[in-house]
């Protein structure tokens, strides 16, 4: 039988900020009774673990905006099998939120910041760097650990701030990973394969300033090939899913907050859950998630023998949660 080891688990779809390449437009978002509850979540969570599910994701939209987030962070710590909840958020509101949250038993925080100059950041997030930097620094007295900082690279933009990235990552202790701008969204994101920055020629240019990256371990999905900085004892992650795909043996899934399940970033297939968790039994939902792994592995093949081509994903990001 296969396996799933990680579920990223999307809780609201709704976002504070408006980044262009993850929510460009005014689009309606998920009813509110269309939304999982935070029980319904937890039940999918409880059942995948027989399959091999250890880590949770959770994501958005933006996380935080959700009320009571701890509530799910405690339901999924009750069980044993999960190891490692993390979260990933855009960091406006995280000052408000981390120590509840911590208290209840996340473990891991990643946050997204794509300039470390307060006006190309508003620019691109419509929100106030020195917020996000606020969180950052009473999560780090909090104990979280590792905190890891998403910095999307997009050519003409912001790949002149690479450097100070790296800088940034040694000066406040946490693990920088830039991301290659992924076409998801249709046309709505108006992506464009010159605005992807091959990351390779980034690593070159930290290579030659501080010497040879030399690769390491990090916790996580495996998304990033991960780097010690020498000369700042840093590590820095690379994660490329546009020149150098990981989609190799995969074991993956997603969850909207609608309760889709979705197979894969590249395209827009996906299960819809919420039924069988909401209505079916505990043999219901065991069977679903059968089927559910036998359609992932089928997925994962084509994305492989497509030459791992981003297909049909006209869902946004911040639907999907990244
Ligand atoms: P860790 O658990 O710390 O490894 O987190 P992560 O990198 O899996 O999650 P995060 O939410 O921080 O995502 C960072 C970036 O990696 C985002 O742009 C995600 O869309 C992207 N990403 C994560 N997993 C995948 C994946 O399986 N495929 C693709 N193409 N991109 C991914
Ligand atoms: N390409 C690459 N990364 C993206 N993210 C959102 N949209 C995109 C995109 N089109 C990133 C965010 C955040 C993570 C959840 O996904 O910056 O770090």
């Amino acid at each position: 039988m296969n396996e799933i080891s990680y579920l990223r688990v999307s809780v609201t779809d709704k976002c504070n900020l408006k980044c262009f390449y993850c929510r460009p437009d005014n689009s309606e978002f998920v009813p509110h009774e269309e939304i999982l509850r935070y029980e319904e979540i937890a039940r999918l969570v409880r059942a995948m673990t027989k399959y091999g599910l250890k880590k949770v994701r959770i994501t958005g939209g933006e996380p935080l905006v959700r009320p009571q987030l701890e509530e799910l962070v405690k339901m999924l710590k009750e069980i044993p099998q999960i190891t490692d909840i993390s979260l990933t958020t855009n960091g406006i509101t995280l000052s408000k939120h981390a120590e509840k949250l911590r208290k209840a038993g996340l473990d891991r925080l990643n946050i997204s910041i794509d300039s470390l100059k307060p006006e190309l950041f508003y620019q691109i997030t419509k929100g106030r760097l020195e917020d996000v930097l606020e969180g950052i620094r009473i999560s780090k007295e909090l104990g979280y650990d590792p905190i890891k900082v998403n910095a999307v690279i997009v050519r003409g933009l912001n790949e002149e701030e690479a450097l100070d990235f790296v800088e940034f990552g040694a000066e406040y202790g946490v693990e920088v990973r830039f991301i290659e701008m992924m076409p998801v969204g249709g046309e709505l994101i108006n992506w464009s394969e010159d605005k992807v920055q091959p990351l390779e020629q980034i690593k070159t240019k930290i290579e030659q300033k501080y010497g040879k990256l030399l690769p390491a371990i990090s916790i996580g999905s495996g998304a990033a090939r991960v780097y010690k900085v020498p000369k700042l004892g840093t590590k820095v992650g690379f994660i490329t899913p546009i020149s150098n795909p990981f989609c190799d043996g995969c074991s993956k899934l997603r969850l909207t907050a609608e309760g889709h399940i979705k197979l894969c970033l590249r395209t827009d297939e996906e299960i819809d859950a919420k039924p069988v968790i909401r209505n079916g039994t505990d043999e219901d939902l065991d069977r679903f998630i059968q089927k559910v792994l036998l359609e992932k592995e089928i997925s994962n093949q084509k994305i492989v023998s497509s030459g791992y081509a981003f297909s049909d994903c006209r869902r946004i990001m911040t639907s999907i949660g990244g």
